[in-house]
């Protein structure tokens, strides 16, 4: 349905901000910026590219990809403060297409108790915040955090304000997830009706999953006449996520019948940027997850398979490659030369810079010595394993594993780690397992103490020789850091997988005065110390 003559849907990428501060999900300055290239090739409107104000590396992060990128606008968010739009301002100053993004919560159990303000304060904050921000920029987005749980007609009172002092989109944000389809539909149709200039400016939807709802609700709001979604790739964010990108994307063109719009999404890059996503924070996709599954596309049951087989419309609503997904039958060995890798690279949906391919190549080359037949998978794990955190300060030089089954012996490991001064440490340990014993000796080795969240193993492709994919959860210091890592050994790969997450542990930045914790994104009172569990790394 085209509103007011305006069918596109602008597609606003949060993921390197209200997914990047989910537990787990953090990222670094380099993997931020590989990350919003991967979304400019995409196609993606807007990317939030941090919230300047909450650390120093946030600050860095948006100005980086400010520099780096001229397709897409850059955005910052900012809380309706002078400090908070200074940085930000600041920080998106390179940037050839910018937004800032302000906001601040009107619901009233937000207002009570985390603002301590009236609804007549609040509406002033945001003023005074939107009137600031269009000092600095002309594009202002504004945020009524908890949209859904304000008054309807308070709601509509703030809108009517931030829009006369100048702000360019509204978005309505259901911050805790909490709303239906229905409920969206009534509260985007209740603003279009009764805020003054509203026709002047996009409507946006921002939806959290707790109810598993955000992707139905950010249609529902399309439908009723948003203009913008805010969503994430693979949907990380908060607790249990935000709209996903790939899912809400595919729902408006596989039913452009239904929606009557469009997005500049090129829908061909969404696999490819769901792994890379994927691998630069270390946590699988499930296999049954919407899109980008690895089942997704799957039809198991005969029944099926037999309609697929006489017409593939009877039970496949989108093709594989629409979305990205090339299954070519072609292998490629260890006579493969670096055309036919780039050539399959290319056409897996990846674009890498000469470097990466140079580095891949030798990675494949070295896979492809141990293994006979080198599938698309391997080569999606490679390319992913590229994104990977090879920042140090430890590099893993050495690694001997034993297994037992009788009581004689226990299962044990050896591990030689090269810290950063070109010391080597070695130690040893004994565990329930090899990888139990491989992951005391390492953290023996860089005295650590962690806690194992959660691990999980599984092959990338098929045949005895496939690598083997590691993906670890640990928690150090009461802050839980993810790793993934890949290897024809699978003891190897959990070994790469919990390298990563004991760099990123000691690399994690001391807490400054100056800073906000990631968690002051909800918050709208004065900047404060960041704790060390927020501070993520
Ligand atoms: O969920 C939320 O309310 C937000 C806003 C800051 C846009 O992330
Ligand atoms: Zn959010």
């Amino acid at each position: 349905m085209s509103i007011d003559g305006n069918d596109k849907v602008v597609i606003f990428d949060t993921t390197l901000r209200d997914g990047e501060q989910s537990p787990g999900c953090s990222m670094t300055v380099a993997q931020k910026l590989r990350m919003a290239r991967t979304l400019a090739d995409l196609g993606v409107d807007v990317i939030e590219a941090g919230f300047a104000a909450a650390s120093p590396r946030d600050f860095e992060a948006v100005q980086e990809v400010a520099r780096a990128l001229d397709g897409p606008t850059i955005c910052s968010l900012a809380r309706c403060n002078g400090n908070d739009i200074a940085l930000a301002a600041r920080a998106l100053a390179p940037a050839a297409k910018k937004r800032l993004h302000v906001f601040i919560a009107t619901s009233p159990i937000h207002r009570e108790h985390k603002l301590g303000m009236s609804r007549r304060e609040v509406i002033a904050r945001a003023v005074e915040g939107v009137s600031l921000a269009r000092e600095f920029c002309r594009d202002v987005e504004f945020s009524a955090e908890d949209a859904i749980r304000t008054e309807p007609e308070f709601l509509a009172e703030v809108m009517a304000a931030v829009i006369e002092a100048g702000a360019s989109t509204i978005n309505v944000p259901d911050t805790v997830g909490y709303t239906t389809p229905d409920e969206m539909s009534r509260i985007i149709r209740h603003l279009r009706a009764e805020v003054p200039g509203i026709e002047r400016v996009v409507i946006s939807a921002h939806c959290h999953d707790d109810l598993g709802m955000a992707v139905a609700n950010s249609l529902a709001a399309v439908a009723a006449g948003a203009r913008q979604v805010e969503c994430t790739i693979n949907g990380i964010g908060e607790r249990a996520g935000n709209c996903a990108l790939e899912e809400v994307v595919m729902a408006l063109k596989t039913r452009a019948d239904y929606f009557g719009v469009d997005t500049g999404i090129d829908t061909r890059r969404l696999y490819p940027a769901s792994r890379q996503l994927a691998a630069i924070i270390g946590s699988f996709v499930p296999a049954n997850k919407a899109i980008v599954g690895e089942n997704a596309f799957a039809h198991e049951a005969g029944i099926h398979q037999h309609g697929m087989l006489a017409n593939r419309e009877t039970y496949e609503i989108m093709r594989p490659e629409d979305v990205g997904i090339h299954r070519s039958t072609l292998v490629l060995g260890k006579h493969s030369g670096r055309h036919a890798l780039n050539e399959r690279v290319r056409e897996l949906g990846f674009s890498l810079t000469e470097v990466e391919l140079e580095q891949l190549f030798t990675r494949f080359k070295h896979l492809a010595d141990r293994k006979r037949q080198v599938f698309d998978a391997d080569i999606e794990a490679l390319v992913a394993g590229e994104s990977g955190d090879r920042g140090g300060p430890w590099q893993l030089a050495s690694l001997h594993t034993t297994s037992s089954l009788g009581e004689e012996q226990l299962p044990s490991a050896a591990v030689a780690l090269v810290g950063a001064d070109g010391e080597t440490v070695r130690e040893a340990a004994i565990g329930d397992g090899p990888v139990d014993a491989l992951l005391k000796a390492m953290a023996r080795a860089t005295a650590t103490e962690f806690e194992l969240v959660s691990m999980r193993v599984r092959s990338v492709s098929e045949g005895e020789d496939a690598q083997g994919e590691a993906e670890l959860n640990a928690r150090i210091e009461g802050v839980q850091y993810a790793g993934r890592g890949v290897d024809t050994d699978i003891v190897a790969a959990c070994a790469q997988a919990f390298l990563e997450i004991l760099n990123r542990a000691s690399r994690r930045p001391l807490p400054a005065g100056r800073e906000a914790g990631k968690d002051a994104g909800h918050d709208n009172r004065p900047a404060r110390a960041i704790p060390l569990a927020a501070a993520q790394r």
